[in-house]
Order: structure tokens, then sequence, then C-alpha cells
């Protein structure tokens, strides 16, 4: 008889989340809603962030329908109040969190020359300065614990320039550096901060782009795999990079894109 261990008990040394806490800003849609299932069903349990409260409990719904332990809060991320009120309630359902994913956000975009101080304002409030100040508060006490995940949502324009990148493309870039100086600070006490770097996936975020057929065919034309992106993309890179095997990596951005970006 080999006294191989069973690969499910191998997998499971490698990627489980038994015991972990996950928050998940924007978990209640798209890539967040995702990204929450698949930490929960790989064993964490979640706690949801976003402004609407029937999408939330949708979501606190579908992780409970896996068998997941899961709860939500409502607040808005676009104001610094908000955002620490966010953290506190958060951190109150199931403990302060070991992972962190901030895959909330908003993508507007107007031309360059037309874009205002309030659109400015408001992409970086929840596109950067709520995952600055997510990390501010929770990444100490996670280098303190000895093991920290914080995962961004950032953007192909974080790298260039497409459909009026303006200031949404900034603030993606800003979240990469962001990562790079998280990964800085606090890998040496086991804390690592990466980006997961999408192309373009059907999400609500996208519904003027989706609702144009010529350009949904040609962006998917762009990719190397022939589609465009799905929320359930992000499943397996965002539970190796919460996993224990993905202690080494960090600072990192790591294109979920179909191969958009490698042409
Ligand atoms: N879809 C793509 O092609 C694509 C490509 C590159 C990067 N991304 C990035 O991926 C992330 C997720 O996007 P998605 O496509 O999954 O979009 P989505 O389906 O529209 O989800 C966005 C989430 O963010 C939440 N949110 C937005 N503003 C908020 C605020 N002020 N406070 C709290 N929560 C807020 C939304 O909930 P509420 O509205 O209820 O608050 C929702 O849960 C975003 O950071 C986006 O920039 C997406």
């Amino acid at each position: 008889m080999s006294d191989r261990p069973s690969p499910a008990s191998y997998l499971s040394e490698l990627f489980s989340l038994e015991g972990r806490v996950a928050v998940v800003t924007g978990g209640s849609s798209g890539i967040g809603r995702a990204v929450a299932g698949a930490l929960g069903r790989a064993g964490a349990s979640v706690v949801v962030v976003a402004r609407r409260a029937a999408e939330l409990a949708a979501a606190v719904r579908e992780l409970e329908g896996h068998g997941c332990r899961a709860a939500a809060v409502s607040a808005d991320l676009g104001t610094r109040e908000g955002v620490a009120r966010a953290a506190e309630e958060a951190a109150a359902a199931f403990g302060e969190p070991d992972i962190l994913v901030n895959s909330a956000g908003v993508n507007l975009r107007p031309a360059m020359g037309e874009l205002g101080d309030e659109v400015w304002d408001a992409t970086m409030a929840v596109n950067l300065e709520a995952p600055f100040l997510l990390g501010r508060r929770f990444g100490p006490g996670m280098a303190e614990r000895g093991f920290g995940r914080l995962i961004h949502i950032s953007s192909q324009q974080a790298f260039r320039a497409s459909l009026t990148s303006g200031a949404y493309g900034v603030s993606k870039a800003g979240l990469v550096a962001l990562a790079r100086s998280q990964a800085e600070a606090w890998s040496p006490r086991g804390v690592t901060a990466n980006t997961l770097v999408p192309g373009f996936v059907m999400t609500p975020l996208n519904a003027r782009v989706s609702a144009d057929p010529e350009l949904v065919r040609t962006l998917a034309g762009r990719t190397l795999t022939g589609r465009n992106g799905l929320p359930e993309d992000f499943a397996g890179a965002a539970v190796f990079l919460a996993s224990p095997a993905a202690g080494y990596v960090t600072g990192q951005s790591i294109f979920v894109d179909g191969g958009f970006s490698a042409h």
C-alpha cells in the first residue's frame, strides 16, 4: 500500500482556506461575487461589502447555499467615514480578516478634457483610496498574526489606454503600485499583496459596452482565447493568491485576461 496522501489532502494542504476570514468589497456583483463564492467554497468565512442591500443579501444566500459562513455589510466605500464603518462592521462579523479582496469599483470615464473634479474624486475614492484605507486598517494586524493576503482587482487599463481610460486607468495603475508598497511593508511578516488584472469581463460594470455586440466581438477578438472574460474566470486565481501555496508570490500583477495583454 502506498502511503502517498490522497490528492484531495495534498490539494487541501496547498489551497485550503479553512479557518480563514475573508472580506470582499464589491462581493455582491460580478468579479467580486465570483471571488467571494470561490473563497467561501475553499473554506473561508466571507464578509461581502457593497452599498445595495438586496444584492448583498442575494450574495449571502448564494454563499450559504454552498454551505459557507457568510455575512454582509452595507456601506458606501466612496467616503472615508463609510470605509471606516465598513471595516469595523466587517471585522465584527467573524473576527479580523486574513484575506482582503478589493473588488468594489466604479467606471466613470468621460473624455479627458471633460473629466471634472467630481468624477476624478469619486473614481479615486472607491477604486484607490478605499483599498489603501482598508489595507492600512487590516494590514498591520495581519502582519502581527503572521499571515495575510491583500488582493486588488486592477485592470488592463492600468497598463494601456483604451476606451477612454481617463481617471479609471489612473486609479487602477495606482492599485498596482499600492500592492507593491504593501508588499514591501508587510511581506517579511507573511502578508502578501498582489493584483489580479482582468481584460474585458461581462458584468454590470460594463453594461454600456456589453450592449454593443460589435464592440463585444472586437474585444473578444483581441484575446488569444477568442472570448471575453466571465466572473468565474477569477475563482482559481483568487483562491491561489489567498492560499498558503502563494506565500512567495507578492508585489505582482497577475493577468487573468485570456491573453488580451499578451500581444
Ligand atoms: N468587468 C470588467 O471588464 C473589469 C475589467 C477590469 C477591471 N474590473 C474591475 O473589477 C472590479 C469588479 O468589477 P465588476 O465588473 O465585477 O463590476 P460590478 O459587477 O459592477 O461590481 C461592482 C461592485 O462594486 C460595488 N461598489 C461600487 N461602488 C461602491 C461604493 N461606493 N461602495 C461600496 N461598494 C461599491 C457594487 O455594489 P453597489 O453598487 O451595491 O455598491 C458591486 O458590488 C472593479 O474594481 C472593476 O474596476 C472589471
